[in-house]
Formats: C-alpha cells, sequence, structure tokens
C-alpha cells in the first residue's frame, strides 16, 4: 500500500523553523516505528506570493485536493502589508479553506500542568483545562455576499455579509457533537440569536440536529458575547463549543490564552470524508508568523509539533502515535525544558527551537 501522502507549507515568518521540528518528528516516526509519509512542500502565503505574485499558486491548491493532509506553518508579515487584499498571504490560507471545503475546525484550549503558573488567570481557573472550540470555517461573515466598499451618496459604505443557510450549520453541529461522544458528551453553542436572524436559525438547527441524532449528548445554548465572559469566568464549565466563523475565530483567541502561551496550540480544518473515509485536512498552529522573532532560533515549536499529532489522529488513523507524541511534549515540559515564550516566570535559559524538536525526539526515544 502507498505511504500516506502529506503536504507541508511552511509558509512565513517563523514557519520554516517551526516546521523544520515537525520534520525531526517525521523522520523519527519512519526510523523507529516504521510510519513513513510521501512527504511533499510547497509555497504559501508571502513566500508564495514573492515567487508567483499570488499567495496560492493553482498547482499548490492542486496538490493540497489530493494529499491525505495539509500541514501549514504560519502566513504573513510586515513585508506584505501594503499588498492589494486579493493577493495578501492571509487569502492563501482562505482560498485553502474554502476550496477544500473544511467547514469544521478544531481548536483546542488545553492547559499543561507544567504551565499552569503562565496563564493571566489564576491558577485553579486554568489547572487541567481541556476544552475544544469547533469554528465553523467556510462561511459566514468571512465569505458572505454582498461584500466590498461601495460608494453610497457623497460617502463610502463597507460591507460585509452573515450568511447562513441550514445545511452549512447542520454539518458543522455534527462535527461538535460527534466530537462530545468522544469527550465529556457537552456541547455549548454560541450565537446571538438576541440580535441576529442568522443566530435565530442557527439555534434552531443545532437544537434539531441535537434532538433527532444526538439527544444523548448535552447541548446547551449561549450568547456569544456572555459566552467570552463564562470563558475567562470559569472555563471548566465548557467541554465543546460550537460557533460561527467571526465568533470562533475571537473566542478561539480568548481560549487560547487561558493555557499561557498562542505557542503551543494546534488546530484542525476538516471536511468531507475522502475516498479512504478519512476528512479533507489542513492542521497548523494557532498561532502566526510572528515576524519578529523570525529566524532567531526563538520560536516554539510545540503548537506546530502538535498540530501534527491532530494530523496522525485525525487523517493517519494513528491515535496510539498521536498519544505517544503528545505524551512526549508534556514530558519535556515537565522536565523544564522552555523555548524563550515560556521562560516569564521560571528564569533560566531558554532553548533554541531546535533544541526543544531534539528534545521531543529524545522524549519519544525514551518512550520505546
Ligand atoms: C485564524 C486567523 C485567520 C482568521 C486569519 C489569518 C485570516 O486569525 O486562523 O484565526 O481570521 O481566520
Ligand atoms: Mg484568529
Amino acid at each position: 500500500m502507498a505511504n500516506p501522502s502529506l503536504l507541508i507549507l511552511p509558509g512565513d515568518g517563523i514557519g520554516p523553523e517551526v516546521m523544520a521540528e515537525v520534520r525531526k518528528v517525521i523522520g523519527w516516526l519512519g526510523e523507529k516505528r516504521g510510519l513513513n509519509f510521501d512527504v511533499s512542500e510547497d509555497l504559501v502565503g508571502g513566500a508564495a506570493y514573492d515567487v508567483h505574485g499570488v499567495p496560492l499558486a493553482d498547482s499548490t491548491m492542486a496538490k493540497a485536493q489530493a494529499v491525505d493532509a495539509v500541514l501549514l506553518g504560519a502566513v504573513g508579515g510586515p513585508k506584505y502589508d501594503k499588498l492589494d487584499f486579493s493577493v495578501k498571504p492571509e487569502r492563501g490560507l482562505l482560498r485553502l479553506r474554502k476550496e477544500m471545503d473544511l467547514y469544521s475546525n478544531l481548536r483546542p484550549a488545553q492547559c499543561f500542568d507544567a504551565l499552569a503558573d503562565f496563564s493571566s488567570l489564576k491558577k485553579d481557573v486554568v489547572a487541567g483545562l481541556d476544552i475544544m472550540i469547533v469554528r465553523e470555517l467556510t462561511s459566514g461573515v468571512y465569505f458572505g455576499e454582498p461584500r466590498g466598499i461601495f460608494t453610497e451618496g457623497n460617502e463610502r459604505v463597507g460591507i460585509n455579509t452573515q450568511r447562513y443557510t441550514e445545511s452549512e450549520i447542520a454539518r458543522v453541529a455534527r462535527s461538535a457533537f460527534e466530537l462530545a461522544r468522544r469527550r465529556s458528551n457537552r456541547v455549548c453553542s454560541m450565537e446571538k440569536a438576541n440580535v441576529m436572524e442568522s443566530g435565530i436559525l442557527w439555534r434552531e438547527v443545532v437544537q434539531e440536529i441535537h434532538d433527532k441524532e444526538y439527544p444523548d449528548v448535552e447541548l446547551s445554548h449561549m450568547y456569544a458575547d456572555n459566552g467570552a465572559m463564562q470563558l475567562v469566568r470559569w472555563p471548566k464549565q465548557f467541554d465543546v463549543i460550537v460557533t460561527d466563523n467571526l465568533f470562533g475565530d475571537v473566542l478561539s483567541d480568548c481560549a487560547a490564552m487561558l493555557t499561557g502561551s498562542l505557542g503551543m496550540l494546534p488546530s484542525a480544518s476538516l471536511g468531507a470524508p475522502m475516498a479512504n473515509g478519512r476528512p479533507k485536512a489542513l492542521y497548523e498552529p494557532v498561532h502566526g508568523s510572528a515576524p519578529d522573532i523570525a529566524g532567531q532560533g526563538k520560536a516554539n515549536p510545540i503548537a506546530c509539533i502538535l498540530s501534527f499529532a491532530m494530523a496522525l489522529r485525525y487523517s493517519f488513523d494513528q491515535g496510539a502515535e498521536a498519544d505517544r507524541l503528545e505524551k512526549a511534549v508534556e514530558k519535556v515540559l515537565a522536565d523544564g525544558v522552555r523555548t524563550a515564550d515560556l521562560m516569564q516566570k521560571d528564569g533560566g535559559t531558554p532553548v533554541t527551537t531546535s533544541q526543544m524538536g531534539d528534545a521531543i525526539v529524545a522524549a519519544l526515544e525514551a518512550s520505546l
């Protein structure tokens, strides 16, 4: 049987550095676990713009459609801030999401015991936190029409449209209920049904799907602004949160920071099942390209490595190896190995990006 295929898109800023550490993990799995991947690599974001004049070439898009999974580093940087909106690095990422139809974006916010002190919240509020935000990723105000900047009379007007069809809501709701069944079996759906018709429909459809197909899952509804407040008040009340594209963007940054460092959090964007039964998928760290520290060996590769762990679990049917990799990360953190972003309280000397990768591979080795 052919090896599973993985397309790596390192992108901009710290993307290439953190991806190099994932490559070490991939190498180790091949050598020590007999788990080999057909890895190809291509350009996205500013790196693609520099070569092709667009943030995602059609040939790269075609490759992404053909592989079992895509792993992306990060896109964007000050060099590209002045570019026309249509060719900004972010458009490359949005094109991948839209054309691969990756409607379900899983953003776990998990607090590692060793890092509970790093949160801006009190330790007992975040210790042991393990929640999952499921963000709708291919519709809503990010993509709704009409959109644009128009002229009305003698002034300009900026327009974006929040738009959701029943089927778009239903499919992301199903994905949240399925996930909840494998976790603590609770889903909280967030919208603004008090002010938006799209929110009213969202609430109705989530409830219908629940009643018909997932009556065993505990479902609650919350207005998204209250949800933001509850997330910082007592985040452990949640298990799975399902919400739309824009609320999910904001709430997931909030949830991410509860855990102390953005450098730790992975994400998976999943679509409909392919011929092999696994979902179309793109994995990426939640953090951005961090241009201020790019190229200095300061970046934390853990979010990207944990994104690859999610790929092992959701795309490659290698749950046991995903567990092994996540445990290796926990072990390294428990041993006090810290990149610069994790140094604010501990003091001591930070390790480099590459040393963190090596420590994780050593922990994998020790797990055998
Ligand atoms: C995210 C980011 C993106 C988004 C940007 C980079 C387009 O903030 O993945 O959360 O807004 O979706
Ligand atoms: Mg965001």
